[in-house]
């Protein structure tokens, strides 16, 4: 079988290509390429979907967590918590604002930021963390919530790899993810779940104070053009971007099923081999499946990965190195990190999109069932 692909954008755009195409014309047309209606359409059409008060698109999701550390202010040289086993986009935007990441564990089922390890984590400096809803599935906000408001902490929402996920919190409320935290961001990065034809991010927040802060920070630090009453960056959603977004989000939904279907194919084909663990969920939220990654644990990883390879099945291993064994990072304060390091020598990605047929799915399950 031929060209199985990761991510699949060839296929999901030839799938809306009038449209899309059209978009972008329009928006060539009319050459309001900064800051052009699309961009100001695309903020409502995801403040509506999500039920967020305030979003505010920006250049790319690692900005989007800098904006957001900006406009919370924290005192500099505070702590955040930050999970080890992540993308590092969270870790790195931290000490670019004067701030100390503090890595912690994970947990070996939902790989997500383990609740249970937040409180041992906080020092006298803690003033924040950072949750990273990972590859789909929602960390437990209500705990987080409860946590951080008992210590006094901000919780910022990294929501790239979730978009469209809820997750029910007690009291009977189901929310979307990136919205329950003071401040929510998300990547349109090409292969995420609501994905742009390049670089882009959004902020979002329920608070006023804080979207009048990240408006001004994304826009140079600017109160009306040349007047700037903070000092700011230059971070912006571009009009063309925001165009096949607006496209795109109306199909959020469907992309969402198409990756569940896959999730749902993948489980029942493989759930019973017994030297791997198919993805967990946890009960009170709604995967998305950004990734679909197999813990793998009778078999040699690495010798699966090449097999795969081999027959013409790519696969990914999110994240190989845990954050603090990396040297930028090694020398800042972390905990016992033992499931991050597991974890990092189990996974194995496999090939999760919205295109994915019945035959090639059929395909790559058989020839992993062949593998022992
Ligand atoms: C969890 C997470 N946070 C942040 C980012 C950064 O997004 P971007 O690549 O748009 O800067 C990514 C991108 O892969 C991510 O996966």
């Amino acid at each position: 079988m031929e060209n199985i692909r990761m991510v699949d954008l060839v296929s999901q755009y030839e799938n809306m290509k009038e449209e899309i195409d059209a978009a972008m014309q329009r928006v060539v047309s009319e050459s309001r390429f900064i800051n052009g209606p699309d961009v100001k359409d695309f903020s409502g059409n995801l403040s509506s979907y999500l039920g967020a008060k305030h979003v505010i698109p920006c250049a790319n999701g690692t900005d989007a967590l800098q904006l957001a550390l900006m406009a919370l202010d924290l005192p500099a040289g505070s702590e955040v918590l930050v999970p080890s086993f992540n993308y590092v986009a969270a870790a790195e935007m931290l000490p670019i604002c004067g701030l100390e990441p503090v890595f912690f564990d994970s947990r070996p089922d939902t790989f997500n930021l383990d609740e249970d390890k937040i409180e041992d984590a906080i020092s006298e400096k803690t003033r924040a963390i950072i949750v990273v809803h990972l590859f789909g599935q929602a960390c437990d906000m209500d705990r987080i919530m409860s946590i951080a408001s008992k210590r006094d902490l901000k919780v910022i929402e990294d929501n790239a790899q979730s978009i469209g996920s809820t997750t029910n919190l007690s009291g009977g409320d189901q929310k979307f993810l990136g919205t329950i935290g003071d401040i929510g961001t998300t990547s349109f990065f090409p292969s995420k779940n609501l994905g742009c034809y390049g670089d882009g991010g959004a902020v979002y927040t329920q608070d006023d104070a804080l979207a009048e802060k990240v408006r001004m920070f994304a826009n140079h630090g600017q109160v009306k053009k040349y007047e700037y009453d903070l000092i700011g960056i230059n971070s912006r959603l571009d009009t063309l971007q925001a165009s096949i977004l607006n496209v795109k989000i109306k199909r959020l939904n469907g992309y969402i099923e198409a990756r569940r279907g896959v999730a749902a194919y993948y489980d029942d084909q493989l759930k019973d081999l017994d030297w791997l663990e198919t993805p967990y969920r946890n009960d009170f939220s709604k995967h998305v499946f950004h990734q679909y990654t197999l813990r793998i644990k009778g078999v040699e990883r690495d010798a699966l990965k090449a097999y795969l390879e081999s027959k013409g099945i790519p696969s990914m291993i999110y994240y190989p190195k845990p954050l603090h064994q990396n040297p930028a990072y090694s020398h800042y304060r972390t905990m016992d990190l033992k499931v991050a390091d597991q974890l990092s020598n189990e996974v194995l990605s496999i090939p999760m999109h919205t295109e994915l047929e019945e035959s090639t799915l059929d395909f790559i399950c058989e020839t992993i069932k062949d593998f022992k």
